[in-house]
């Protein structure tokens, strides 16, 4: 049997009609760069994320760079960026072109997301750092959040921007009792979104515990002062080329990535500031608009594929399934294990032999990546993610899996 780690055909064959039919309309419209599918997009992101702005550009990468901008960052010559090493190169490259220097926090070794522990004592022990960082940029890695009250927590105490990488967490959730809603440096004008545990779509999003009535969920994107999602094709909410976008409850906020996106212009042929060329297309915005309505059910469907797959590889010695926070809400993008003791490459090997798509997410550490080599990170300096860089490999869990091929992928993991 073969099993590919993502079918987007299956997708494709169920909606199909939907999606050629946007197509079509975009086509027959032939308004292609921005304008009213764009539009119109942009109002269903907001109000999917329960934010108040949501500004459709170019790419996940753009999204970040271009937030980052918009809060300043790059316009001091010593500016730096706290991030996640054990993420996508984008999130660090994007810190890199909005003109600051990345600074990694080691991960924690369950949900490889930022440790919030470790990022307090890098700002307590580090005094320059104190006045050099302008941001944070925690990443929801595989479609978990991190841990964002403490990450809020810690960036009001040091007056940082807080921009989520959210480009793989479309949907996700955060349960919190803080009302911890990007305070600080870019007060949000007491207007606070519109919360997801409003959204009568919610219901389909399980919490693997119970909690109280007084927390409240927040969706990925919507706790930082901006958040930033990719479309990119093989995402849970994949486009059908490049795109990306930028979520905020901040007017002035969006209205700054609004102009960055169009090189630094309110108006047409007047520029304040230098941008970019950085707009959403009208055919992405119009796929991803008929691809919306279905996404809660397909994270719903990847989330029935890992607790099938938990329950199945629980025996299965030397492998960790993933861990999920009491108070979170996983939307699997990536369906990630652990293999421990040295045996991950020859499990990869196993799977390529036996026909299962599989993938490691990732499998260098940024801090060790040779375009880094300038900021003099050693090995061993963050252990937790040079760990999890020689343990993770992801399986096929997209929502149109069949049983039997989680069955047949799971019999090949546990022989
Ligand atoms: C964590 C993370 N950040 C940023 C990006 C960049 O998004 P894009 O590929 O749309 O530029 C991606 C996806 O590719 C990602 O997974």
């Amino acid at each position: 049997m073969n099993v590919p780690l993502l079918d987007l055909n299956r997708q494709y064959d169920s909606i199909k009609d939907e999606i050629d039919e946007a197509i079509q309309e975009v086509v027959d419209s032939q308004y292609f760069i921005l304008g009213p599918a764009v539009e119109k997009f942009e109002e269903e992101v907001a109000d999917y994320c329960g934010v108040k702005h949501a500004i459709g550009v170019a790419s996940g990468t753009d999204a970040i760079k271009l937030a980052l901008q918009a809060v300043g960052i790059g316009e001091g010559e010593d500016d730096k960026v706290i991030t996640s090493p054990f993420t996508y190169f984008a999130t660090a490259g994007s810190i890199v072109n909005a003109g600051a220097e990345p600074v990694f926090v080691d991960i924690k070794p369950d949900t490889f997301n930022l440790d919030p522990v470790a990022l307090e004592e890098l700002l307590t022990t580090n005094h320059s750092l104190q006045t050099e960082a302008k941001a944070i940029v925690p990443v929801h890695l595989y479609g978990q959040m991190a841990d964002m009250d403490e990450i809020m927590e810690v960036a009001d105490e040091y007056d940082l921007a807080v921009i989520e990488d959210a480009a793989q967490a479309i949907g996700a959730e955060y349960r919190t009792e803080s009302g911890h809603v990007a305070s600080g440096q870019w007060p949000v004008d007491g207007t606070e979104g519109k919360l997801a545990s409003d959204d009568e779509n919610s219901s389909l999003n399980e919490f693997p515990q119970a909690t109280g009535n007084e927390q409240q969920a927040y969706k990925a994107g919507s706790i930082g002062h901006a958040g930033c999602f990719s479309f990119f094709p093989t995402k849970n909410l994949g486009g059908y080329g490049d795109g990306g976008m930028v979520t905020t409850d901040d007017d002035e906020l969006a209205e700054k990535v609004r102009m960055l996106r169009l090189h630094g212009s309110k108006e047409k042929y007047f520029n304040e500031m230098v941008g970019h060329n950085s707009r959403l297309d009208a055919l992405q915005a119009a796929v991803l608009s008929a691809k919306l309505p279905h996404l809660d059910e397909w994270s719903q469907r990847r989330r029935e594929n890992a607790k099938k797959y938990n329950e199945r590889l629980a025996d299965v010695e030397g492998i960790t399934t993933p861990v999920v926070e009491d108070d979170r809400n996983h939307i699997y993008h990536q369906y990630t294990i652990r293999v421990g003791d040295g045996k991950r490459d020859g499990l990869q090997q196993d799977l390529n032999e036996n026909g299962v798509g599989n993938k490691i997410y990732y499998p260098l550490s940024l801090h060790q990546q040779g375009c880094f080599e300038y900021l003099g990170y050693e090995e061993g300096d963050l252990p937790v993610s040079e760990k999890a860089a020689e343990e993770v490999i992801s399986l096929p869990a997209f929502p149109e899996l069949k049983d039997e091929e989680i069955e047949y992928v799971c019999g090949v993991i546990a022989t």
